[in-house]
Order: structure tokens, then C-alpha cells, then sequence
């Protein structure tokens, strides 16, 4: 049984979804003046809808989780707050995902309240229906099941992740000096679902960058 389901998701595919999902927009008949990237996810979504809506106005807000020292809970918090006027304009906010949707939120609503714009609309290339706490106001495509996708822009940091944790929490490596690339291999598999060869010449980078960082990978 895999433990994390992932989907590699293709540059290719980035392409149809963000076209999908600017045609839904148009459809609707709401024209956004200003498009807000949410970092970092949103930022290649942004510029494609920019490019497909005709759209010359992007800016980003970060949004990220943040571990409350206090609680185990996870708090979203904007990392670089500041104001701009957006009296008069309606504010399309971007971002790749609506997993719980927690950062969408916080992002969404300070803008509303400190941006002033005439209207704020959400948009987001998939929408995870089961744990997402709002349904945003445009989305490409609904997942029901919920999955890791593995978006293009983050191939190097995600695979990096995926091995730290299997090596971390694998009953099979813990309090290992060292872990073989074949032993590896089967256990990500089992964890993930994917191959490394899916992940094309990353597989290699990411092992290089782990050794860079201590780990012992032979
Ligand atoms: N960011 C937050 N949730 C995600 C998911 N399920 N897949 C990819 N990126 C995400």
C-alpha cells in the first residue's frame, strides 16, 4: 500500500489546466485588473492566466504555515505584508492548489481588508473537495482522493523531501550510518507509488544534493 500518493504532473500539463481554468474565468463573464500570485505555489500559475487573460498587473503575497511554537497546530501567517491601493480594480488571487485552503484564505481576506479592491476572486489550477475548507471561485479541477501533486517547479525540493522522509521514518532505516541507492529505490516506490526514473535527471540531482547535506547515501 502506497503511503503517499503522487502524481507527477507534467509542464505540459500545467499548460492545458491554467488555459482550462482562464477559459472558466472568461466564461464567467468577471474580469480580474490585477492578478495576486500566491509564493510560491501560484507564481508559474499567475503568469500563465496573465499571458491567456491578457492581463499586465501581477504582484505576489506570501502566505506560508507556520508551526506555533505553543501548539502542535499549524497557523497561516503572510510572511511580507504591506499595503498597495487597489481602489477601483477587481483582484484575481492565484495559487497552484486548494488543499485545506488555509493560506488561499488568509491571503484572500488580507487583501479584502487592507487592499480595498472592489472585489477579491480565488482562483486555483485543482480544488481538493474532501479537506479544503472553501471551494474557491474558479478551479480547473476537483480531486476527490486526496494526493501529493508533484508540480514541475518543485521536482528538486519535493524529491529531496520524499527521501529525507522515508529515511527519517522507515522503520527499515532508522538508526542506519548508512542506506544503499538499491535499498532506497524498492522503499520509495512502496512509499509513493512513482519511480525514480519518472522524475527524469531530478532522481540524480536530488540524491547529490542529500550527500551535500550529510546524508549517507551509498
Ligand atoms: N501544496 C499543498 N497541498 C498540496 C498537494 N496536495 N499537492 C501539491 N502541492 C500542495
Amino acid at each position: 500500500m502506497v503511503k503517499v500518493p503522487v502524481k507527477i504532473v507534467s509542464w505540459d500539463e500545467i499548460v492545458e489546466w491554467t488555459r482550462g481554468l482562464s477559459q472558466k474565468i472568461k466564461d464567467s463573464g468577471w474580469t480580474p485588473d490585477v492578478v495576486v500570485a500566491v509564493a510560491r505555489g501560484g507564481y508559474v500559475p499567475a503568469r500563465l492566466l496573465c499571458d491567456f487573460l491578457d492581463i499586465t498587473d501581477l504582484l505576489s503575497v506570501q502566505s506560508q504555515h507556520w508551526t506555533e511554537a505553543a501548539r502542535a497546530a499549524e497557523k497561516a501567517i503572510l510572511k511580507y505584508p504591506y499595503k498597495v491601493d487597489m481602489e477601483g480594480k477587481n483582484v484575481l488571487v492565484v495559487d497552484d492548489i486548494v488543499d485545506t485552503g488555509e493560506t488561499l484564505l488568509l491571503a484572500r481576506d488580507y487583501i479584502r481588508r487592507e487592499w480595498r479592491p472592489v472585489e477579491v476572486k480565488v482562483a486555483a489550477l485543482q480544488w481538493i473537495s474532501q479537506v479544503a475548507k472553501f471551494e474557491p471561485d474558479y478551479y480547473y479541477l476537483e480531486v476527490r482522493d486526496w494526493t501529493w501533486f508533484q508540480y514541475p517547479w518543485t521536482r528538486l525540493e519535493d524529491l529531496q523531501q520524499f527521501i529525507a522522509r522515508i529515511l527519517r521514518e522507515d522503520e527499515r532505516f532508522k538508526d542506519r550510518d548508512e542506506v544503499s541507492l538499491a535499498e532506497l529505490v524498492d522503499v520509495f516506490v512502496e512509499w509513493y507509488g512513482v519511480k525514480p526514473e519518472d522524475f527524469g535527471d531530478y532522481w540524480e540531482l536530488a540524491i547529490s544534493r542529500l550527500r551535500e547535506k550529510g546524508y549517507r547515501l551509498k
